[in-house]
């Protein structure tokens, strides 16, 4: 029988804040969720804009929400989070900006892809060198996972496009190439998954902004990859109380 060999969690865009952005009822509702799973989640990815204006007073709340959620979590950085000079308060409380996390079964590259202030997202070229240099290094049987907040290609139902990654296309063509297993992105507050060659792009909706898009309302994503190299891609809605499935597929082979 095929078993779970690896789960994570996708978060994002939780807009933490006490001053009006936020919608607490849901992450309340997630918390429970996410922390009842069985089996137990891996890892939680939280994609980005964690705090609504990037302000101390959202950081401190922001962790204080975090400290809920029982299973590791690693959180890329947003646009929300790098105003107001958010970026500084991110690097000294949540982490590096631009890091690597290595586990047994997957190394997952945490990309910055705001500009303080703007809304535009960028890796740019150092960043896409950084990752490629990385990506060379992971052994074969290890996930190849990939995490930043902008979208690497449109989504829809999210309103008229504006913020795609500036430099997609070249990013698009690095993750491909270097047979990537999964991009985790957020950042449009809907949720959707594509396979494109052996990559599987994967945005999620937003977990707790007041500022969902028509009934889609808060969701979280669980990503399983099986022992026998099937993956399967599940929506948790916490508005609608249901549990979609987004995708279902096999892991790249040889
Ligand atoms: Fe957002
Ligand atoms: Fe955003």
């Amino acid at each position: 029988m095929r078993e779970i060999n690896f789960r994570l969690v996708q978060i994002s865009d939780s807009h933490i804040s006490k001053f009006g952005g936020f919608y607490p009822d849901s992450f309340e509702k997630a918390v429970s969720e996410i922390n009842s799973l069985k089996p137990k989640p891996n890892l939680i990815v939280h994609c980005g804009d964690l705090t609504d204006y990037g302000i101390l007073l959202d950081y401190e709340y922001a962790l204080e929400k975090l400290e809920e959620l029982k299973p590791d979590i690693e959180i890329a950085s947003g646009n929300h989070d790098q105003r107001n000079y958010g970026n500084s308060l991110f690097r000294e409380m949540v982490g590096p900006l631009d890091r690597v996390v290595s586990l047994d079964q997957a190394t997952l590259f945490i990309l910055n892809s705001p500009t303080p202030d703007r809304d535009e997202g960028r890796l740019g070229r150092r960043r896409q060198q950084f990752l490629e240099h990385g990506l060379s290094k992971v052994p074969d049987d290890k996930l190849k996972i990939v995490v930043f907040h902008h979208h690497l290609v449109p989504v829809p139902f999210s309103g008229r496009e504006a913020n795609v990654l500036e430099d997609a296309g070249d990013v698009l063509h690095l993750v491909l190439r270097n047979r990537v297993d999964f991009v985790l992105m957020g950042h449009r507050h809907v949720g959707r998954a594509l396979k494109i060659n052996d990559t599987i792009l994967v945005n999620v909706g937003t977990l707790s902004s007041i500022r969902t898009r028509g009934r889609f309302g808060h969701s979280f994503n669980i990503i399983d990859v099986y022992s026998d190299g099937s993956v399967r891609i599940t929506e948790k809605n916490l508005t609608l109380n249901r549990e979609f499935l987004v995708l279902e597929t096999k892991r790249q082979t040889g």
